[in-house]
């Protein structure tokens, strides 16, 4: 069993600024450590602290399409350039669940971090990793992928996300 339970809307948390961590030390390991767990658990592709009650700035993530391991822990991190070129995918999120949307955005970007050892990072990606790392920064905002639709196509999935837990109480 995982240390954390995964947020879900209208949980207030999900909507506050993530504040910085000053140094990633041995306590900040742990909780990497255990937000990964967590994120494995769930089987997410990635989870950020706010998502767990934890208002700091801190993601995980882990795109591999396969069973393969490679995790990415990125502290106080920044997007420092974002591709003028934007293209639609389909996001979901596990503090948003049972529903999915097509979301617009960049199709690569560059993200200063800071690692698991206290290091700077720079890292450009695009594919799922530069999706992911959108998304995820996003919640470091108090933002969710909803955000980005439409009021209308927002109104939409908030309906079916109504239906899918009403559904989920009476299973
Ligand atoms: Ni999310």
């Amino acid at each position: 069993m995982s240390h954390f339970q995964v947020l879900t809307i209208p949980d207030p948390r999900l909507r506050q600024v993530a504040a910085p961590v000053t140094k990633v030390d041995d306590e900040v390991r742990l909780l990497l450590d255990q937000m990964l767990e967590a994120m494995y658990e769930e089987d997410g592709g990635g989870l950020a602290a706010p998502q767990i009650g934890i208002l700091k700035r801190i993601v995980v993530m882990d795109v591999e399409e396969d069973d393969s391991k490679n995790p990415i822990f990125m502290v106080n991190p920044k997007i420092t350039w974002a591709s003028e070129n934007k293209i639609w995918k389909r996001e979901a999120c596990l503090s948003v669940p049972g529903v999915s949307a097509e979301i617009l955005r960049s199709e690569e970007v560059e993200v200063e971090y800071i690692d698991y050892h206290n290091m700077p990072q720079t890292l450009k990606a695009g594919g799922w990793k530069g999706r992911c790392i959108q998304h995820e920064l996003d919640h470091l905002e108090g933002k969710l992928y909803i955000d980005h639709l439409s009021p209308l196509k927002r109104q939409l999935i908030l309906g079916k996300l109504k239906r899918v837990n009403r559904i989920r109480a009476h299973a």
